[in-house]
Formats: C-alpha cells, sequence, structure tokens
C-alpha cells in the first residue's frame, strides 16, 4: 500500500492541526457522493472505482480486440485524455520500451500535433501487416480539441492509405468521449465503437473511467487490480479520522507551507518510471489549483506551481539550486521499498576497484537507497520542508492507490485553498485563440 511519512512537528502546530481538522466536513461530503453511487457532483470521480458497469463496459470491448496479433493500441488526445494512461503505461511498461523493443502490444501516444512523430508513425504504418495489429482510440471529453482531431484524421488516413480503404480501419476505430458531444454523434453514426464517459468527471479525474482503463485493458493491464488499490485508497481518503486519511493529511501540509509562501511543490520521484505520474500529477495539481478567481469570487490568482524531478538524476542538475536556493518549495519525495535487484561486483572482480570503493559489493537498491536517504537528511538538515510517499512497490494496485490519493488529495486542497478544484476556465483561452487563428479570424 502506500504510506505518507511527514514532520512530526506539525502535530504540535495549531495553524496545521486546525486546517486538519477543517477537512472533516468536507470527508462527509465525499462519503454521500459515493454512497449515491451515481455521477452529479463535481467529486463524481470517486465513484469511478467501484462502477461494475464500467468495468464490464470496459472489458466487454478489450476482450472484442483481444488478439495475439495485436501490437500497437495509438491513444489520441491530449491532458485530462492521456496523461494518466501514460502515468501507468510508462511506470509498468513503457519506460522499459527501448529495452524491450520485442514485447507488445505497446501503446503509442499522439498528444501534441507533431509534423515529426506523425510521420515516424507513416514509416511504422508501413511495417503493420493487417489492421487487427493495430488499434486506435481517439479520446476526447469534449470531443472538440484541435489537436486530437488532427491528429486523428491524420492517424486513419495513414492507416487507410496503407490498408487500402478506410473502411478496413474503421472498424479498429474506438471514440471515448462524452455522449452529448458532437465526436459521440458522429462516432455513432460511421458505427464506430464507442465508451461514453461519466459526464460531471472532469479530464484530470478521469484516469479510472474509460478513458485509462479500456486502453490498459488492451495491452494486458490488470485493470481490476488498479480500481481495488485505487477503492481501498479511497476508503482511507473519505475518512473523518484524520489520523489515516492521506489525502487530507497531505493537502495540508502543501496549505500549510503554502501559508508560508512555498509556492513550488516539488515532485522528486526516486524511480524514473514514474516520471509520467508526475506530469499526471503536474496537471492535476496545475489545473486544480492554481485560480484566477477563488470559491467567493474575489480575483485572487491562486495556486502551487507542481514540478517533476528525478532521483538522483535532478540532483545532478538542479540539486543546487533545491538545497542552496530560494525557499519556495515543499518537496513530496516517491520512491517504492521492492526492487528487482543486481550489485556492484565485489572488489576483486570490479574493473576499476580502486574508483569509489565503497559501492564494491553493493546491491544497486543499497546504493538508491542511501542517495534517497543521504538526500531527504541534506532536505531537512537545510530546514526545507519535506514529505514522503512511499509506495510498497510499482504494480497495478499500488498505482491505482496512488493516484487516488493524489486525486482526493486535490479536493481537500481547493477547499483548503479556497478554490474550485474542478474547473479550467483558464484552458480553453488558448483553445479559443487556435480556432480563431485556424480560421482566419484573429484580429
Ligand atoms: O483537464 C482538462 O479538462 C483539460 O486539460 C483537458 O483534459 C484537455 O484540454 C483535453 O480536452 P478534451 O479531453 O476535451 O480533448
Amino acid at each position: 500500500m502506500v504510506v505518507l511519512d511527514y514532520d512530526k512537528a506539525l502535530q504540535n502546530d495549531e495553524n496545521f492541526q486546525s486546517m486538519l481538522a477543517s477537512t472533516v466536513q468536507y470527508s462527509g461530503h465525499l462519503r454521500n457522493v459515493i454512497e449515491s453511487g451515481v455521477y452529479i457532483a463535481a467529486e463524481s470521480s470517486i465513484v469511478l472505482p467501484t462502477d461494475e458497469a464500467l468495468l464490464e463496459k470496459v472489458q466487454a470491448l478489450a476482450e472484442h480486440y483481444k488478439s495475439p496479433a495485436l501490437r500497437y493500441h495509438v491513444v489520441i488526445g491530449i491532458g485530462g485524455s492521456n496523461l494518466g494512461t501514460k502515468a501507468i503505461y510508462d511506470a509498468l511498461y513503457g519506460y522499459a520500451d527501448v529495452l524491450e523493443s520485442a514485447r507488445m502490444p505497446k501503446i503509442l501516444f499522439a498528444e501534441t500535433t507533431s509534423p515529426d512523430w506523425l510521420q515516424m508513425f507513416g514509416r511504422l504504418a508501413q511495417t503493420l501487416e493487417s489492421p487487427e495489429q493495430i488499434i486506435v482510440s481517439v479520446i476526447s471529453k469534449s470531443g472538440g480539441t484541435s489537436e486530437t482531431l488532427a491528429n486523428f484524421e491524420i492517424i486513419v488516413q495513414t492507416l487507410a492509405a496503407h490498408f487500402g480503404e478506410t473502411a478496413a480501419i474503421l472498424p479498429r476505430v474506438v471514440a471515448i468521449t462524452d455522449e452529448d458531444s458532437a465526436l459521440w454523434e458522429q462516432a455513432g453514426a460511421l458505427g464506430l465503437q464507442r465508451l461514453p464517459l461519466q459526464l460531471p468527471v472532469g479530464g484530470r479525474y478521469s484516469v479510472l473511467s474509460a478513458v485509462g482503463l479500456f486502453p490498459l485493458a488492451t495491452i494486458g493491464c490488470d485493470i481490476v487490480a488498479l480500481r481495488r488499490g485505487a477503492a481501498e485508497m479511497r476508503t482511507l481518503c473519505v475518512s473523518d479520522d484524520t489520523s489515516e486519511n492521506l489525502a487530507a493529511q497531505s493537502a495540508t501540509v502543501l496549505a500549510h507551507y503554502h501559508s508560508k509562501a512555498a509556492v513550488i511543490n516539488d515532485n522528486f520521484f526516486f524511480n524514473p518510471q514514474l516520471e509520467s505520474l508526475g506530469k499526471w500529477y503536474r496537471q492535476l495539481m496545475g489545473e486544480s489549483v492554481g485560480k484566477q478567481d477563488s470559491l467567493s469570487g474575489e480575483t485572487v490568482h491562486a495556486g502551487i506551481t507542481p514540478t517533476v524531478s528525478l532521483g538522483s538524476t535532478d540532483l545532478h542538475s538542479v540539486g543546487q539550486l533545491y538545497l542552496g536556493g530560494p525557499k519556495d518549495k515543499i518537496t513530496t519525495f516517491v520512491y517504492t521499498q521492492k526492487h528487482g535487484d543486481v550489485a556492484v561486483p565485489a572488489a576483486s572482480d570490479r574493473v576499476l576497484p580502486e574508483l569509489v570503493p565503497i559501492i564494491s559489493g553493493k546491491k544497486a537498491s543499497d546504493i538508491m537507497q542511501a542517495i534517497f536517504d543521504g538526500t531527504r537528511l541534506a532536505y531537512a538538515n537545510a530546514a526545507l520542508p519535506s514529505m514522503t510517499v512511499m509506495l510498497d512497490t510499482i504494480d497495478e494496485y499500488n498505482l491505482g492507490a496512488y493516484l487516488q490519493f493524489k486525486m482526493n488529495e486535490m479536493m481537500y486542497l481547493g477547499q483548503l485553498m479556497n478554490v474550485n478544484s474542478f474547473d479550467q476556465p483558464n484552458v480553453e483561452l488558448y483553445k479559443i485563440e487556435t480556432k480563431r487563428i485556424l480560421t482566419g479570424t484573429n484580429s
């Protein structure tokens, strides 16, 4: 499971304790949303881990596409429509894709509209022998995101040209979108496979909906364990016993240090395969608490800037800044207890035994643990605030637990910072301007 550790001195801090106690009322609201079992409230994403009808629908469609021939699942989507899927895929498989090039199927992510990536995809398409080797999911909550639809059209046309006709590829296309979107309607008219999103669930809270579950299920990820981890964490994270509610605790740590000028939350992952998990969290925090207006309508320009660092790699790039520069950060260290293991040879078997002799015979995991502990000690000695999240191991169950923990954390943090954790009015601004430029109506 997932364990949270933070500065025990906060237990005697009145400001911290009163903020933590204030989360209890909202926990009650979250429990009501879960008990309702319906998708009405803004917080409805917490219904997803135990929505059995959703699981059945996703599993049935994944089964429909199951084949030893499958090589690639192309996920076309951006922001909340792909970051969660990529986080889990990279943690379990994607980080090793270069080293395990023969392992299939793989997920390919078409995010921004990159002409270079699309050309490379065109070359990859030439290697396909039959449409059964590929699935294309077009994922967009609104159904109207320019990048996603441009990628979709180009990718489908590329595949249609390769296989000789559009009709050959359309049965391999799945649309995942809101049931009231134009994409839903037009995909239906074309006879495409479709999976609906649950309407009030926003993109950045949708990883446990069909958005994440379907692509992951088709490549062999254990989505049942993913949901189980999320469901078990959810129980803790809606508890009004704040001593077991990890989400309320970590949200309060963030809000507490934010009130003391920590305007950056650095998420420092010591397992490199978790980098995309950090990028998923970056959207979650950035869009949820980065707000112009407060819940009461005042202009506040609130926010904590989320950053992602990798240990120990980034200690050799920005470690100097973090340890010696401005004290404007609260750091969340993330690491796992269990690893596969390899060891540095004993001194007698080493090629360069006189260089850094203390590593001789040491396991790689012991070296990393020493770096992890050493980094946290250096932070503590420099009086830099931090908390630590330990994952038991990196698997579907623990990733599901982490995702749910962080989504609940963001709900509490919005309450503590007095902002709406569920909207993103300013993201729309660039979309409107982009469409204006493309239609030639910009001034
Ligand atoms: O959180 C959000 O709503 C956004 O980041 C969206 O996920 C992103 O803009 C993609 O939108 P859509 O899923 O509608 O294509």
